[in-house]
């Protein structure tokens, strides 16, 4: 059977920056932008997705791209062995664990949109509104059912396929994403005080870099550009042959920041705007700004549409992870891609019940917190500090020093019509300055750098 590609230029961007915006761009970002420093963390991440982002982006997009499978098929496609098919594997196991607490997250957004709806916010307290969310958390049954929701919507969009799915659907999507987070970043121009939160958001203090910071965008640029975990390299396996490979990975790059800056340019405003502590951490976004839309004006609407783009983000991303094992099923045990989709489906309903189930505080402990850290956040910090990294040098390492230099500048000058400036400049970060950069973050998190 003829394998499945994307069908048009915009449709297979729509889907690839789909992938890449997400709730890193809306959730993460954002947080990690406010407790580490604000402008500050903005340019350290900019480098980051400059200098290591792009380059991994453009080499995992190529490797999907010549191996024309998923990630554990496409390296025996290329190698003609199964050595390097260790980065599928990763990929493919990462994308379980990613998915456990990502769907989860996902799920709150829905019931952040219904809430919204609902009025619930209106008039609220802080503290009322903070208990309202770990109501919603412990509850026995509301964010298991949330998650199921999100897994189901996620599995019909996927059910219609690559063109007739993921395409379509992204296409809708992606431009609805965009439309109302440039509505909500005009809207918050307006708050009272808002300039506050440029200044903080824009306050470029190098003092306040530091290799923390430095992990922390680093890790952050790998997620958030949905890297070393076989999304793009699946993506890259759909895409026509021919299509410019680099301007496609600085497209997505690019539209990929501009939208987490955007995010920021929403939160920072309405936060400093009520005189909130701008390093919530995570609950930035689930408690910190309902409490600001609890006291604004226009707050119902502004939620409503704040939520809703949470949701959409988060579902283009979930999409392409669950493509990954969807395709990877399907094509490594040669089962039907209908069969392959439900199956994965009920083990992520499972895993992410689980993930769920970990963050509530039981009496007498709860079994699915291992030393202290919940099986959600253990997902987190596994997908976020070690398999995305590692899957990056891996394939960076395979293809800048495994795989022939003639035929990637085959494919990607020739073929794909990069400039040969260009190759040279992504070739010399390949082989060097991006592993040497991923092997210097890896040595710090061990401690012995
Ligand atoms: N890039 C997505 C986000 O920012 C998350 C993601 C990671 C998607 C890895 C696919 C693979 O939310």
């Amino acid at each position: 059977m003829k394998r499945s590609t994307f069908s048009s230029k915009f449709g297979m961007l729509a889907a690839a920056v789909g992938s890449a915006v997400g709730l890193g761009n809306i959730w993460k970002f954002p947080y990690l932008a406010g407790e580490n420093g604000g402008g500050a963390f903005i340019i350290v991440y900019l480098l980051c997705v400059l200098f290591l982002g792009v380059p991994a982006l453009l080499s995992e997009l190529s490797l999907g791209y010549i191996g024309r499978s998923n990630g554990i098929g496409a390296m025996r496609n290329i190698t003609g062995n199964n050595r390097w098919s260790i980065i599928g594997i990763l990929g493919f196991l990462g994308s379980f664990i990613i998915l456990g607490f990502y769907f989860v997250v996902a799920g709150w957004s829905l019931e952040f949109v219904y809430q919204s709806v609902m009025g619930s916010f209106i008039g609220q307290s802080g503290e009322v509104i903070t208990q309202n969310f770990d109501t919603f958390r412990f509850d026995t049954w509301r964010p298991y059912l949330w998650t199921v929701v999100f897994i189901v919507l996620t599995a019909v969009v996927l059910y219609a396929g690559v063109e007739k799915g993921i395409e379509k659907w992204s296409k809708v999507l992606m431009p609805m994403l965009f439309v109302i987070v440039a509505y909500l970043c005009v809207y918050a121009i307006f708050l009272p005080n808002s300039g506050e939160g440029y200044k903080f958001y824009f306050d470029f203090d190098f003092s306040k870099i530091n290799a923390d910071v430095v992990i922390a965008a680093l890790g952050q640029a790998f997620f958030s550009l949905s890297l070393g975990m076989g999304a793009m390299m699946i993506y890259g396996s759909y895409i026509e042959k021919g299509t410019n490979l680099a301007k496609t990975s600085i497209q997505i790059a690019s539209l990929d920041t501009l939208v987490a800056v955007l995010a920021g340019l929403v939160v920072f405003p309405a936060v400093f705007s009520f005189g909130i502590d701008p390093a919530a951490g995570p609950q930035l976004v689930f408690i910190t700004l309902p409490t600001v839309f609890a006291q604004m004006t226009g707050g119902y609407i502004f939620s409503i549409f704040f939520f809703l783009l949470l949701a959409v983000a988060a579902l283009t991303s979930t999409i392409s992870i669950l493509e990954v094992q969807i395709a990877t099923v399907a094509e490594e045990f040669k089962m039907n891609r209908k069969l392959s989709l439900v199956l994965v489906s009920v083990i992520m309903l499972v895993v992410c019940c689980m993930c769920s189930y970990s963050l509530i505080p039981v009496e007498g402990g709860n079994e699915l917190v291992f030393f202290g850290v919940s099986l959600f956040d253990i997902c987190d910090i596994i997908t976020s500090y070690i398999i995305l990294p590692l899957g990056g040098l891996l394939i960076m390492l395979f293809l800048g020093w495994f795989y022939k230099k003639e035929d990637l500048h085959y494919v990607l000058v020739v073929e794909t019509k990069c400039s040969e400036g260009l190759f040279k400049v992504y070739y010399f970060f390949l082989r060097f300055i991006a592993p040497l950069l991923l092997l210097a973050v890896f040595l710090q998190q061990l401690g012995l750098f």
